[in-house]
């Protein structure tokens, strides 16, 4: 095999505006549409990486926010890293920090130089740049980096969107500078915003491509609107982007908003959903999500879907899942997470293998049919 050394995007195949595709990086090969699970501080909660690895993620999500103030991104890089830390040979694309700023830190301040805070953790005092976000993700080793970027919650008035996807784009300008003294093989994304603006997020889009960058990501979506307003920022931002890199949707979503989105053109997401959910008795499957705290699950023998690939779907009792769950066991937390990861990654292989076969649009109403017969 040829050894991969540059970052690269294929597009396979097309079935109306869905795309199959590859992500080659020295790392490895990231299948698109991907899913990528959330591992925020250096861990997919509850999950082993060998299990989220045969599940069928390619790639993993860490957040610069998160590791910048515990254990630090000096001390991640000292100790080799973040793919030797915590054991994932695989690729891993980091945020930028600025989005779980303004979501988790305390006396927050923007400036045109970057954002200011104190740690969640600890209180103490620190600044992200576009310059300093980069060079964390540089320490921390990782594959897909994010500009720093400033998103704005919604509802929101034009001026504040206008000034904040402004903003961005002078720190993609930025962030790219920075960027350039990192090994080959890595990728830079820029960050589209523009709000619910569809003419913002044209000019955010315009901006961008004009800079150039290896991939895109679409943010500053599922933050509040109604699902058709953020599948209508898709339509409008997507033709824009040059049909050979790859976009990646950032925070998104529910199994609907994925498949919705890739009907869209989009290849890439996270979400902290699978997990979340997971932690707090929710179970994705093929019928919809069920809630296993519910009594009605209490005497129930029989699995959530006997016919899962997955261990945890298919060889526990949902019985047992609802006492484990009851009676606030960590086993609880850990069957569902790898449950809704195993939904997830499903969900995105039967994506790639109908887009691949021509047949995207059946697959979607397959999917969404099961979805309103429900859990029966
Ligand atoms: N995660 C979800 N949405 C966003 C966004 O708009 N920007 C960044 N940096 N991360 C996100």
């Amino acid at each position: 095999m040829i050894e991969q050394t540059e970052f690269q995007y294929r597009l396979k195949a097309t079935d109306g505006a869905a795309r199959l595709g590859e992500v080659l990086t020295p790392r490895g090969v990231i299948r698109t549409p991907a899913f990528m699970p959330v591992g925020t501080a250096g861990t997919v909660k509850g999950m082993y990486p060998s299990q989220v690895r045969e599940l069928g993620a390619d790639i993993l999500l860490g957040n610069t926010y998160h590791l910048m103030l515990r254990p630090g991104a000096e001390r991640v890089a000292k100790l080799g890293g973040l793919h030797e830390l915590m054991r994932w040979p695989h690729p891993i694309l980091t945020d930028s920090g600025g989005f779980q700023v303004m979501s988790l830190a305390a006396l927050r301040k923007m400036s045109e130089n970057g954002v200011t805070f104190r740690s969640h953790i600890d209180g103490s005092y620190y600044e992200l740049t576009p310059e300093r976000s980069v060079e964390i993700q540089g320490l921390l080793g990782s594959d897909i980096q994010m500009q720093l970027d400033e998103c704005v919650r919604l509802p929101a008035s034009r001026e504040e969107i206008a000034r904040a996807l402004r903003l961005s784009l002078r720190w993609a300008e930025r962030s790219k500078k920075a960027f350039e003294s990192q090994p080959k093989g890595r990728a830079l994304f820029g960050i589209v915003q523009g709000g619910d603006d569809p003419a913002l997020r044209e000019e955010s889009a315009r901006g961008l491509v004009d800079i150039d960058f290896p991939g895109y990501s679409i943010g500053g979506l599922a933050v509040g609107e109604p699902q058709d307003v953020m599948l209508r920022m898709l339509e409008v931002v997507n033709p824009i982007l040059p049909a050979d890199k790859p976009r990646y949707l950032m925070g998104v979503g529910t199994p609907d908003d994925i498949i919705e989105s890739v009907a869209r053109g989009v290849d890439m997401f996270d979400c902290v959903m699978p997990t979340r959910a997971g932690r707090h008795a929710q179970a994705f499957t093929r019928f919809g999500k069920i809630n296993l705290k519910n009594a009605r699950h209490a005497e129930d023998s029989r699995p959530l879907d006997e016919e899962s690939d997955c261990p945890a779907a298919r060889d526990y009792s949902r019985a047992y899942l609802h006492h484990l769950i009851r009676s606030d066991e960590m086993l609880g937390s850990m069957l569902l997470t790898w449950v809704n990861l195993a939904y997830y990654q499903s969900l995105t292989a039967g994506i790639r293998a109908a887009i691949a076969e021509g047949r995207f649009e059946d697959f979607k109403a397959g999917v969404k049919e099961g979805w309103a017969r429900g859990d029966i």
